[in-house]
């Protein structure tokens, strides 16, 4: 939010909003009072994996250094606090000592401040050092940058778009950092407003079957690009969306790793057959032809997006194994969120819905997935179920082939 006019219209927003105050809210080890201002109680999957990385982080490293946490846009202070309560194992306690932990508390709005400090009083008694700040986020980081003051984990949770902080928050993310992004902007990064999506990207973003997955490789690309400027590299550890909010869960390098520019390319689809293809911007040529047959194809095409990983599995086996072992309070839909996640990497690139593939050989039904995966499998293809859009799966192999596969196999009654 970028000036004082913008400011008011959030606060009537809010204030449009008006909810009853609820004193005892609960979630993961934490109880906190909320007031009639911004939360959202179904955010709880991203908290979670906040508390998660922020675990795996402080409980990871050996050294004796200090950790400065920072929850930019805190809202009613649920992230930092859970962060202090839950991501705080009693092993890193016991090995590394709270006196090298910094948690850093900030939100714009004046009205929010008491509610933030009487929320996060347990982390004080904890014996957490914690540092209060009411300002604007760009006032905020520009200052940390003044001082030379680096995070290792920012969490960025903003109203609409977080694109034009990118560059101030990567600034002060220290290497090897963990950036946690949400972005509610679903309209431009799933193709629905084209011109907002140039406006804040500088991508095209056409509507797709796999629109959230689109939306989250256009996120990251626009993370990659930034961190790129500073000479930076990126690694993705997650990713996913409930088709409101998109969260981006990243890691920031010192360096940036070989082919690394490699992953920033374009995604199209024919709008008529729906046959797929993508291309790394560094080796841009002319697209092939599709299923429509010679010169027909009527591409759409998105990007630049991230044509890489969208997980880490390893990462996600670290957080699991940490929530495990040490019964980190986190719910049931996450602990299956990150077993999806985990099955899926991301790649190969080309997300498809068993709904379109019937449709078009056509099918009276559409297969279920684990028989689609199957049938993929036993013809030699890389086949898994999405983990970011549910219902669809992901392969190499090609629309020709997919409709060739389901027509033998289905159309003929295959059991
Ligand atoms: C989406 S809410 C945060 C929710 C919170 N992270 C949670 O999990 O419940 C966004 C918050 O950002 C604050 N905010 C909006 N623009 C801001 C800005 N430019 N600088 C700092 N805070 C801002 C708002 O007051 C609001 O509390």
């Amino acid at each position: 939010m970028r000036d004082v006019a913008q400011w008011g219209l959030y606060k009537s927003f809010i204030q449009r909003e008006l909810k009853e105050a609820i004193p005892n809210y609960r979630e993961g080890y934490s109880s906190l009072e909320l007031d009639a201002g911004f939360f959202r109680p179904d955010s709880i999957l991203a908290r979670d994996f906040s508390v998660l990385f922020a675990a795996m982080q402080f409980n990871d490293t050996k050294q004796e250094k200090v950790f400065r946490w920072l929850d930019l846009m805190a809202g009613c202070g649920i992230r930092a606090l859970r962060w202090g309560l839950d991501a705080v194992l009693p092993i890193s306690e016991q090995k590394r000592g709270l006196k090298n932990l910094e948690i850093w508390i900030n939100d714009a709005d004046l009205d929010r401040s008491n509610l933030i400090q009487r929320n996060l009083q347990p982390l004080s008694k904890k014996g957490i050092k914690l540092t209060f700040k009411n300002d604007f986020a760009e006032v905020l980081l520009a200052r940390a940058y003044i001082d030379k003051c680096f995070f290792n984990l920012i969490d960025l949770d903003c109203f609409g778009s977080p694109n034009s902080l990118l560059q101030p928050v990567l600034r002060v993310l220290a290497f090897d950092g963990i950036l946690m992004l949400s972005s509610t902007d679903g309209r431009s990064t799933t193709g629905h407003d084209r011109l907002a999506a140039l406006r804040s990207l500088a991508a095209a973003a056409r509507t797709h079957p796999a629109s959230w997955e689109i939306a989250l490789r256009l996120q990251l690309a626009a993370v990659a690009r930034q961190a790129w400027l500073l000479g930076r590299g990126v690694e993705p550890l997650a990713c996913f969306s409930d088709g409101r909010t998109f969260r981006v869960f990243v890691r920031f390098k010192r360096h940036l790793f070989h082919g690394e520019e490699n992953q920033l390319g374009l995604i199209a689809r024919c709008e008529i057959c729906g046959e797929q293809s993508s291309q790394p911007l560094l080796n841009l040529k002319g697209w092939k032809d599709c299923s429509c047959g010679i010169g027909l194809a009527r591409w759409e095409i998105s990007g630049p997006l991230w044509l890489g990983p969208l997980q880490s599995p390893p990462t996600l086996s670290k957080i699991q194994e940490l929530s495990n072992r040490f019964s980190v309070p986190i719910v049931g839909r996450s602990e299956k969120l990150i077993d999806r996640l985990r099955a899926d990497e991301g790649i190969p690139v080309f997300s498809w819905s068993t709904h379109d593939i019937a449709s078009r050989v056509p099918l009276e039904a559409p297969p279920s997935l684990d028989l689609m995966i199957k049938l993929l499998n036993a013809e030699g293809y890389l086949a898994f179920r999405s983990g970011v859009v549910p219902g669809h799966f992901r392969t190499n192999a090609s629309l020709g082939e997919l409709l060739r596969i389901c027509e033998k196999k289905l159309v003929k009654g295959f059991k």
